[in-house]
């Protein structure tokens, strides 16, 4: 008989929920809060209300377009944390609400090993590759900048990380600083297709091993625009192109470094990335140039799986399922988790 997972998302702002067959995806369905918009940024007692509503019909949508019923599923996978604490209580408690009524086990899955694992996703129909264990992860998101060495979906080791902002937080923080809106990364992926590079210089970290810093990057974008501002007060509107290209260079030659240097370090040469900063475009290219160049073999997770979804969540449960893990029902989410 199949095993359906139903898999349950509500760290952040998206209220997500997925079913798997045996693995392999059936549905994905995502509610993005558009309440946050007019703030700048996600405000935490508005995701948690609009989760609570979202999550029934959420839920409802998965279910129906995997063409299953509630009372078809084996195992519910929900993400316990990191993230927001109000907005992880809706998923956990739904849950396990729902693993009471039905009699069947919940899984807690940790966020991050969900956006690391993305590129398990199957899809019926398509061609799924996967990384090779072990492989090196790149996550990048607006809360996290990681090397992740993984060995197996259970096991995790942390190479390096970032010892302030996360490059998310940059790309967002610098597009706030310029007026461009919220969230800064795919307004300033969009505006550097248009622009110069190599025509802004911005300060790179100098930090021993494989751990990042962004927060000297955001300040020197932040003066740099301060004092040209002064002299041009349209400086801005007249450069933004030029300004994102350079500095969404200077981001990734941060990231690569790091990662190349964790790539010889280890002998791994099987790299993917994870995490809603995976989906800018100039990372992507500079992943698959570095890769052809040094001989990994990289996987770029579709589009739809970099950012927040419950797919990802239901592939870290199915195969913690598969493990014979089972979450007791007196599990209380996390807003932080130090390690995996
Ligand atoms: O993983 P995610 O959806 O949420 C968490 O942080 O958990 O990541 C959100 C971050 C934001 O900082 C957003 O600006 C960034 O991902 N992001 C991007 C792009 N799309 C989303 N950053 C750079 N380029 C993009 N195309």
């Amino acid at each position: 008989m199949a095993d359906f997972i139903l898999g349950i998302e509500s760290s952040c702002d998206d209220t997500s929920a997925a079913v798997l067959r045996d693995g392999v995806l059936l549905s994905n369905v995502i509610a993005s809060q558009q309440v946050h918009k007019d703030f700048g940024g996600v405000v935490p007692e508005l995701a948690s209300r609009a989760h609570e509503q979202n999550i029934v019909p959420v839920v409802s949508q998965a279910l129906d377009k995997a063409g299953i019923k509630a009372t078809d599923l084996t195992a519910i996978a929900f993400t316990r944390g990191p993230g927001l604490l109000g907005s992880l209580l809706v998923g956990t408690s739904f849950a396990k609400a729902m693993g009471i009524a039905l009699n069947i086990p919940i899984i807690m899955v940790n966020h991050l090993q969900g956006h690391i694992l993305a590129g398990f996703v199957d899809q019926e129909g398509k061609e799924n590759r996967h990384p090779k264990f072990p492989y090196l992860c790149l996550l990048v998101s607006g809360g996290n900048s990681q090397i992740v060495r993984v060995d197996s979906p259970l096991e995790y080791t942390i190479l390096g990380q970032t010892i302030d902002d996360a490059v998310g937080e940059a790309f967002d923080k610098c597009s706030k600083m310029m007026g461009l809106g919220y969230p800064g990364g795919p307004v300033i992926d969009r505006l550097a297709k248009e622009g110069d590079p190599e025509r802004f210089k911005f300060a790179k970290p100098q930090i021993p091993g494989l751990d990042y810093s962004f927060s000297g990057v955001k300040t020197s974008l932040l003066y740099f625009v301060r004092d040209e501002i002064a002299k041009d007060p349209d400086f801005i509107g007249k450069n933004k192109e030029d300004i994102c290209a350079s500095f969404q260079k200077t981001l990734i030659d941060i990231l690569l470094s790091k990662l190349i240097k964790a790539a010889k370090q280890t002998g791994i040469k099987e790299v993917t990335i994870g995490g809603g900063v995976s989906a800018n475009s100039g990372l992507r290219a500079r992943i698959e140039a570095e890769g052809k160049k040094r001989g990994w073999n990289t996987y770029l997770p579709e589009f739809k799986f970099t950012t927040d979804n419950a797919a990802m969540i239901a592939v870290a449960g199915w195969f913690r399922y598969k493990a014979g893990e089972r979450t007791s029902l007196d599990v209380a989410p996390v807003s932080r988790i130090a390690d995996y």
